[in-house]
């Protein structure tokens, strides 16, 4: 098994996209991610995602690539793309979780990238990934 990374993005739904949809999303990815040792959380804010993916370097390289071709969602946007030495997911294939309460932070985080205001330290993309954790482990 190659180095452990754990990939961090959120990205614009697709406007037509609907909940028959996002659950078919949501057991393919589970069916796939166990056969690759991919673990994470999907968060649906109704109008974004935001993933967390975490697993062998080479299989998140070949996943993430199909994930940014999907055209049920644009402006994908990685926050984080890091080596790690312990997953957070590693009873979750893929978890997935709502919350409306995302909107905005997940927004913000998706119009600072268009503008280069960027969000320099991380500070809001760990704001995102913390409030996805507090809500995957209430
Ligand atoms: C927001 C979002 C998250 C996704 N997450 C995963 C995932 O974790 N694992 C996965 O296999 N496919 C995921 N997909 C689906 C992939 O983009 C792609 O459709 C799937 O891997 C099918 O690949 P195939 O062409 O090899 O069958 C996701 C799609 C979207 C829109």
């Amino acid at each position: 098994m190659g180095n452990l990374r754990r990939i961090f993005y959120v990205s614009r739904a697709d406007a037509s996209l609907d909940g028959v949809t996002v659950k078919n999303i949501v057991l393919k990815a589970q069916r796939t991610n166990r056969q690759m040792d991919v673990t994470g959380v999907l968060a649906h804010s109704g109008r974004h995602f935001a993933q967390v993916l975490e697993g062998a370097e080479d299989k998140l390289a070949v996943l993430t690539a199909k994930i940014k071709q999907d055209k049920r969602h644009t402006d994908v946007t990685v926050l984080f793309d890091d080596p790690i030495s312990r997953r957070d997911y590693g009873d979750w294939s893929m978890g997935f979780l709502y919350d409306a309460n995302l909107c905005d932070e997940i927004e913000k985080a998706l119009s600072d990238s268009t503008h280069q205001s960027h969000d320099r330290d991380g500070a809001l993309a760990r704001k995102i990934f913390l409030h996805i954790s507090d809500l995957a482990r209430p």
